[in-house]
């Protein structure tokens, strides 16, 4: 239950469960409310949203029935939302914020990340323009003292990008977190520790490499098919994604993988009862390729705020 889920103590002094559920690509009608009406009984807390994924209505209903049924309370849960990338300019952010508080039927959300260092005119991401991200962290600390928000942070930040936002003149917060991707074949060790060092918290998004999205992987095997990891488990009876989730926790990063599948949410869960070795965490982080599965960012190459 939710009591098994560690926490990461944020800069903010608040507490965020490392587990967490994913909602992108959850677009049937009722898929992510049916979901959560498993997820949250099972001990889930921890929901990763944004505005991108148009799951924050149903999401925000599910939870206002789990409340009014005595299921979970609002301060037991921990709901991350994200600012879209064409809302980057100081004056768009708060009318953002509150739209997505509005959709969720919320008056605070617990984490606002920016989702893309990128900037651009429109939804489709289409025009790209050059909204400093420095100037729209700004206008994210006002959410903080507004009460519209706990804690703020970025998503797909890179180092460097996360360097300039902690050295800006007149930082009032640091960023509480950092979501990014993470799988067996992008361990981002260096961000990892970076991040570590300066009391920045990670989140890792699409940890088994998103397999419904077919996302295309050829010359390797598909994460969740990684000989090497599917050998580790059968040693501790777990599955192949059971072992990544649990490496994630063991490295010190929050998760969220994503499914609307009862089984799988519950396999998801299960993971607090064994513990990896520390050989097994090396075999675990020799996989490494550096390489993205989730292509999504890579059509930006020539934005000028580009992580690389
Ligand atoms: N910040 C960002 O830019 C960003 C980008 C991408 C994703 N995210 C966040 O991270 C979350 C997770 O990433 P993702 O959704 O891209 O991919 P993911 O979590 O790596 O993979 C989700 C896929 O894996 C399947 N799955 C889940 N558990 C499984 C299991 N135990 N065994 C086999 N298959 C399993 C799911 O299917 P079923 O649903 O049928 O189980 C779904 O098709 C997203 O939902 C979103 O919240 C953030």
């Amino acid at each position: 239950m939710a009591d098994k889920v560690p926490f990461i103590r944020l800069n903010s002094g608040y507490d965020m469960p490392m587990l967490g559920l994913g909602t992108y690509n959850s677009f049937r009608p009722n898929e992510v409310g049916d979901a959560l009406k498993v997820a949250i009984p099972t001990g889930y807390r921890h929901i990763d949203t944004a505005w991108l994924y148009k799951t924050e209505p149903e999401i925000g209903a599910a939870i206002k029935e789990l409340i009014k049924d005595g299921k979970v309370k609002r301060e037991e849960l921990f709901i991350v939302t994200k600012l879209w990338d064409n809302c980057h300019e100081p004056e768009k952010v708060e009318p953002a914020c509150r739209a997505s508080l509005e959709a969720l039927g919320m008056d605070y959300v617990d984490m606002y990340l920016i989702h893309f260092p990128l900037s651009f005119a429109d939804f489709e991401r289409t025009v790209p323009t050059v909204a400093d991200y420095l100037d729209t962290w700004r206008a994210m600390e006002k959410l903080v003292d507004k009460g519209l928000v706990r804690s703020i942070g970025v998503s797909n930040f890179n180092k460097q990008q996360l360097e300039r936002i902690l050295n800006m003149d007149g930082l009032k917060y640091k960023p509480a977190n950092n979501q990014v991707e993470i799988t067996p074949y992008l361990a981002e060790e260096d961000l990892l520790q970076f991040s570590l060092k300066n009391g920045i918290s990670t989140t890792a998004y699409g940890p088994f490499g998103a397999p419904g999205q077919n996302y295309i992987q050829e010359d390797a095997p598909k994460i969740l098919e990684i000989p090497t990891i599917v050998e580790i488990g059968k040693k501790y009876g777990k599955s192949s994604a059971q072992v990544i989730l649990r490496w994630g926790i063991q490295r010190g990063y929050a998760i969220v993988p994503k499914s609307t599948n009862p089984a799988r949410l519950a396999e998801n869960f299960d993971i607090f009862d064994f513990e990896l070795s520390e050989e097994d965490m090396k075999t675990m982080l020799d996989l490494d390729r550096g390489q993205r599965v989730n292509p999504t960012i890579l059509k930006f190459k020539d934005h000028p705020f580009y992580p690389h």
